[in-house]
């Protein structure tokens, strides 16, 4: 299963919720790896990978490898690494991509992280990929990696229309690239229940035909600590309501996966 989380909204709660789902689904046994598609390493982070550090397995080095004639490339399976829990792993992000970037557009390494997911697919169960705010190459080589789609919305009007662009620019990138790329869902976050507003953009982003997913992630402090402390919400706070709200979703999730196999 492979489920790429994207918005080209930045602060709507991407890399929490990769960090967070990914985490549960270690915690019930799956072998689940991570992702990070972002030069800011956010996951990376959060899941305790120090992205500054100086390593040849990183994202980056991942893409940009390639065989020569006499030597095979370093195998995929080599890429990702550790973290302190049990059946999660990170191909962490590194501030390589930045730089790297035109290069391997140049070098039409677009199918890269694809084939890669091919293989490491045979060994994880769940991948995670994290992406940055704007639609570029390394979010782009995500979705055509991908098989399902999450897109994170933070209920408000920008975030509405966001969404629909988002479609418009991905119709093209699947019909051209990607035909087994689905929509999962949109994934409400940062919800307040007090409010009615959220509740109305909700309705009318319901309203376009959007597949809105539940339950709704509520707004709480403990996400910011939980990012501060470096432990995903599973580990840091099982008892909170927000992780309640994201173990539920991601037995949403799962069941549909469960579903489509059987
Ligand atoms: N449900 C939530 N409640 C409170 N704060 C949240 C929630 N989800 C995300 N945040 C906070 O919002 C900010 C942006 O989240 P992040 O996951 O980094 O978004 P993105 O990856 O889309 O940029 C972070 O400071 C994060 O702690
Ligand atoms: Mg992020």
């Amino acid at each position: 299963m492979r489920r790429i989380i994207f918005n080209q909204k930045g602060g709507v709660g991407k890399s929490s919720i990769t960090v967070n789902l990914a985490a549960i689904s270690a915690a019930q046994g799956h072998k689940t790896l991570v992702i990070d598609l972002d030069v800011q390493g956010n996951s990376s982070h959060y899941l305790g990978y120090d992205i500054n550090q100086k390593s040849d397995k990183t994202i980056a080095d991942l893409l940009n490898q390639t065989a020569s004639w006499f030597s095979m490339a370093s195998p995929t399976l080599d890429y990702p690494q550790p973290t302190r829990y049990d059946n999660l792993f990170i191909i962490p992000s590194s501030p390589k991509l930045d730089k790297l970037e035109s290069e391997l557009e140049r070098r039409y390494k677009i199918y890269k992280l694809r084939e890669a997911l091919d293989e490491l697919e045979k060994e994880y169960e769940h991948i995670y990929i994290d992406t940055p705010p704007n639609l570029n190459f390394y979010t782009k080589s995500g979705l055509i990696a991908a098989h399902k789609l999450l897109i994170p919305f933070d209920c408000d009007s920008f975030s509405q229309q966001a969404l629909i662009n988002l479609m418009d620019n991905l119709a093209e990138l699947r019909d051209d690239h990607n035909r087994d790329l689905s929509l999962e869902g949109i994934v409400v976050n940062m919800f307040n229940a007090q409010a009615n507003f959220p509740r109305q953009i909700i309705e009318s982003v319901k309203e376009l035909g959007f597949p809105v997913l539940e339950p709704y992630l509520p707004q709480s402090i403990k996400m910011k600590e939980s990012h501060f402390q470096q432990i995903p919400l599973i580990h840091f706070q099982p008892k909170h309501k927000l992780t309640e709200h994201f173990s539920a979703l991601y037995q949403q999730l799962n069941a549909a996966d469960q579903a489509v196999k059987s």
